[in-house]
């Protein structure tokens, strides 16, 4: 019988996985055929069209971005730079520049974000997709988006009404609208609307429009210092009336790091009713929290340690690419992770293992992609070779994505850098630099 030829042929592989130490992991092969993983191995007996030597270099499921908005995306300094660095400064901004969004416009800056993104590993991104224009152009472009890059790379879209469900008079028509045309999940904003009873009725509102339009929920809740922020209880209790449970997820929840210990512990008992994902973006809340502290300034992150260590659903945004809330970035996931580790404490070598599970295995559960997520057998073939022999030794050196392999299909690849010292090379003439006298 003549031997399996596969497409893609990954020799001596560290391949991890999210609940054993990267130092157990025996090395091996992993034979990709017809878009899917159809074998793995200490050492297949086949030949393939590529064959590629990792070298014991880490191989992991690729990264997932669980929350980002790709409509604002490479928009810095358009009208204007942030002066104040504020969350609410940046949607002012935001509310001038989308009045000359076009379709052309957001495709083109998502598309560039997401190969960007995908370059380096990331093959399941969730974006928002801000429902609170009247043409609803970010929308629809990214729901084009999402079509057109299907083929290397899952994009979900969130409904998200930047200026609240009831900060407009047509802004909860618009964001029933956005459903109707196919976005993936609501969105909202609660501690942004007019009230308190705003922010209280939102939520509930768009619990009932999952449920009529049977999508998932993912809401901005409590992205300010406020301590008084308090629309996780209301999530919580709609999550636990509804039973919806996984199908939700709180983005960032920043005033649950204000909170007084006595209410915060009394919420993480109500959290224990459900299973709800939570979605910290240490990137941008570092940045943006704690603006209105003198010192001590506030780290503003939620208590992300302390949810994995209830056993939480806990999993990382980038947020945002060069946009008015955020300058920098590139769309790296291990940079994320990284940050995660300084601003949470996470330091342990089981806490940095987790910070970078929560921008893999952690994400694919918050998008419920779970069931295809994952270098097995007969699973979809979408995995990264990292130049790394471990996860700490990725997040460490923000190492380099070497290979990116996506339903089947090498992608990308990046060489990584090769720096070399040169001080004894300068000193000796052969190393003259050309035209400089010795
Ligand atoms: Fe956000």
């Amino acid at each position: 019988m003549a031997e399996p030829s596969p497409s893609i042929l990954l020799r001596n592989c560290c391949l991890i996985s999210p609940d054993q130490l990267d130092q157990l992991a025996r090395p091996v092969d992993i034979a990709i055929e017809d878009g899917k993983i159809a074998a793995i191995a200490p050492h297949l007996n086949y030949t393939a069209k590529v064959e590629l030597n990792m070298q014991g270099q880490l191989v992991s499921p690729p990264f997932v971005e669980s929350h980002i908005h790709l409509d604002s995306s490479m928009t810095v300094g358009d009208p204007r730079w942030n002066a104040s660095g504020t969350l609410f400064e940046g949607i002012e901004i935001w509310r001038d520049r989308k009045q000359s969004l076009t379709l052309a416009d957001v495709k083109e800056r998502a598309i560039a974000t997401l190969k960007q993104q995908a370059m380096q590993g990331v093959l399941y991104v969730r974006t928002h997709a801000d429902v609170s224009e009247q043409t609803l152009t970010a929308l629809q472009g990214l729901l084009e988006v999402r079509e057109a890059v299907k083929d290397w790379i899952t994009v979900q879209v969130v409904a998200f009404p930047q200026d609240g469900v009831y900060g407009g008079p047509q802004n909860e028509a618009l964001l029933e609208e956005a459903l109707k045309l196919g976005a993936d999940a609501v969105g909202g904003i609660p501690h942004y609307e007019l009230t308190r009873e705003d922010g209280v009725r939102s939520v509930h509102r768009i619990f009932e429009l999952a449920e009529r339009y049977d999508r998932l929920i993912d809401i901005h809740c409590d992205e300010i210092d406020d301590d008084q922020a308090r629309f996780l209880e209301v999530m919580v209790a709609c999550a636990i009336r509804s039973g919806m449970g996984s199908r939700v997820s709180a983005s960032h929840t920043t005033a649950f790091h204000s909170y007084n210990n006595a209410y915060a512990f009394k919420l993480m008992g109500f959290l224990q009713r459900t299973s709800i994902n939570f979605i910290a973006n240490p990137l941008i809340n570092i940045t943006l929290q704690g603006r209105a502290d003198t010192y001590p300034k506030r780290r503003g992150v939620t208590r992300v340690k302390e949810l994995w260590q209830q056993g939480h659903n806990v999993s990382l945004g980038h947020d945002c690419v060069q946009d008015p809330w955020y300058s920098l970035g590139t769309g790296n996931m291990l940079d994320v992770a990284s940050m995660a580790v300084h601003v949470c404490q996470m330091t342990g070598t089981t806490e940095i293992d987790a910070c970078y599970n929560m921008v893999t295995w952690n994400g694919a559960k918050t998008l419920h992609v779970q069931d295809e997520y994952g270098v097995e057998v007969g699973k979809p073939a979408n995995l990264v070779v990292l130049d790394a022999e471990s996860r700490y030794d990725a997040i460490r050196r923000r190492a380099t994505v070497r290979y990116v392999i996506s339903q089947g299909r090498l992608i990308a690849q990046t060489q990584p850098p090769n720096p070399q010292w040169m001080v004894d090379e300068v000193t000796s003439p052969s190393a003259q630099l050309p035209g400089v006298p010795v």
